[in-house]
């Protein structure tokens, strides 16, 4: 009995501590800052501040679609409810207002909102942990020029228990480390500077890293792809395998595809369309350019490219059939589409992803590719998803993955079916 109670007493000892060591894990303050180099001219500081601000794409969750510029209000789905971006203009009552550039970092860098709360990870924080001080300065100083808006920002709709914010604490020990990286030395400033902004700003890993079912990422993972739960969009991996990565991209083709829409092997569609659209085409030919050179130094690791079906002659043939009645007008007989006007389709990550998802929501529902300075009035595909059904679809999208050299495997109509029905939520 008295053993018993021994045993209990270091067990619930144990379990305390546990608590306590998680809950100062996951609210610990980090010091780092990076080397301080602010322009010390305002204006210039606050041109600055402009630009980060596009190549974070704050503007893609604090501004609603018609809403006024950073006033918050846009929904942003998660596998565990509906989070608000909040009003982050120069408002005092319901805006950022009275935030000093101190509390803007804290929020940055670690997190926490101005009183201490903790923020959801839906704010890419994982990520904008490793901006310096000096560029959230210049993000600070610019967002205090912004129209401030008086609009209470939108409380979070979540499920139990993740809306006990408090849970959180356990969250940010398992997964959340923050810190400014320190250049690696080894490596020349280009590089550097290409993975600062891939692994900060950029915040790529939100769609291009997979995700745990508390909606981590894990860094081992690195940038290997998957299905965005919330989106229905396969995000493909930008490591450097030759079939399902960026293995037969130059740096130069990711930069094209960065600043224009348009490379060399693919056009931008979905949320990629918006990314290129709200931020990336925004950044300099030097800073596009850097993160090529970064993501071409990832390893060659293929993603999980699972088995598919091989597809039957007859299925071969109808989807043939489809193609060259429906598709090869534009992009050619061959698939080898125009230069600058059809896609190419083959050789196309789009369409010999491991996920044929991204393919048949193309077909599903057509698309521009982002309207950009470089490509100002892109060419549209127009949607398939009312003349064609599943049927067509799985035998149209497997002979596409499988002609002039493509080799992915088959598609069924469940998984048409499956996309249709995401198509329609989102
Ligand atoms: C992917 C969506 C997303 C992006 C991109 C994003 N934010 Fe946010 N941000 C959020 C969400 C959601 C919250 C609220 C989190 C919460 O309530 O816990 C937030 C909170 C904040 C807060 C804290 C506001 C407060 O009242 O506590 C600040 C400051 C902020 N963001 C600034 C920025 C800046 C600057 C950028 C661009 C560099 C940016 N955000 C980009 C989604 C985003
Ligand atoms: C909101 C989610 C999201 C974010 C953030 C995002 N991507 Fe993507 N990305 C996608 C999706 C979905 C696709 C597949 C659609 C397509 O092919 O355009 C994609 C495709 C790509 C492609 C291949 C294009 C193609 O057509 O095969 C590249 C290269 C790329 N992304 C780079 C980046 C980089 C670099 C960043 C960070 C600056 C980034 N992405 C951020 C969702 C995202
Ligand atoms: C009127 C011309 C036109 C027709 C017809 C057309 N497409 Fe497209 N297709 C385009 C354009 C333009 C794009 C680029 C759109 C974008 O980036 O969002 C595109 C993009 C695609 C993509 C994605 C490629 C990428 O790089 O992201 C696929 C897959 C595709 N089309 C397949 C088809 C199939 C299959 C058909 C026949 C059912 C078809 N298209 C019919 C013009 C067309």
């Amino acid at each position: 009995m008295k053993l018993m109670k021994r045993i209990l007493g270091v067990l619930l000892a144990l379990a305390v501590i546990t608590l306590v060591a998680l809950y100062w894990l996951g609210t610990r303050d980090d010091a780092s800052t990076g080397p301080a180099a602010a322009p010390a001219d305002p204006q210039q500081r606050i041109e600055r501040g402009r630009y980060l601000a596009q190549a974070g794409n704050c503007a893609a969750c604090h501004t609603a679609r018609g809403g006024q510029a950073y006033a918050g209000g846009t929904p942003i789905p998660t596998p565990f409810g509906t989070i608000y971006g909040p009003n982050i203009t120069p408002d005092e009552r319901t805006g950022i207002g009275a935030w000093s550039a101190d509390d803007f970092w804290q929020a940055l860098h670690n997190g926490k909102s101005r009183d201490g709360t903790l923020l959801y990870p839906a704010f890419p924080y994982t990520e904008y942990t490793r901006v310096t001080r000096a560029d959230a300065d210049a993000l600070y100083a610019y967002l205090r020029t912004v129209t401030p808006v008086n609009q209470p920002s939108r409380a979070p709709e979540l499920e139990f228990p993740y809306d006990q914010r408090i849970l959180l604490a356990a969250w940010r020990a398992l997964y959340f480390r923050p810190g400014v990286q320190p250049p690696d030395p080894d490596q020349s400033t280009q590089w550097n500077r290409g993975r600062y902004l891939v692994e900060g700003l950029g915040h790529c890993a939100a769609c291009h890293a997979p995700r745990n079912s508390l909606g981590a990422t894990r860094a081992a993972d690195g940038l290997a792809g998957g299905i965005i739960p919330t989106l229905d969009w396969y995000a493909p991996p930008l490591t450097n395998d030759p079939q399902t990565g960026l293995g037969r991209w130059s740096a130069e083709d990711i930069a094209a595809l960065l600043r224009t829409g348009i490379a060399a092997h693919s056009s931008a569609s979905g949320p990629m369309a918006e990314v290129v659209l709200g931020s990336t085409q925004h950044l300099s030919d030097a800073d596009a350019l850097a993160m090529g050179v970064y993501l071409k130094s990832l390893p060659a690791s293929p993603a999980a490219a699972g088995t598919r079906a091989a597809v039957a002659p007859a299925a071969m043939e109808l989807g043939g059939r489809i193609y060259r009645q429906q598709c090869a007008q534009c992009h050619q007989p061959a698939g080898e589409g125009s230069p600058g006007a059809w896609p190419a389709l083959a050789g196309n990550p789009t369409v010999t992803a491991p996920s044929p998802l991204n393919a048949i929501r193309m077909v599903l529902d057509g698309g521009f590719a982002p309207a950009t300075a470089a490509n100002p009035r892109p060419h549209g595909m127009p949607p398939f998803g009312q003349s064609l059904n599943d049927n067509d679809i799985a035998m149209l999208v497997s002979y596409i993955r499988n002609s002039w050299g493509n080799q992915a495997g088959g598609v069924t109509p469940l998984e048409v079916k499956r996309a249709r029905a995401a198509s329609t939520r989102n």
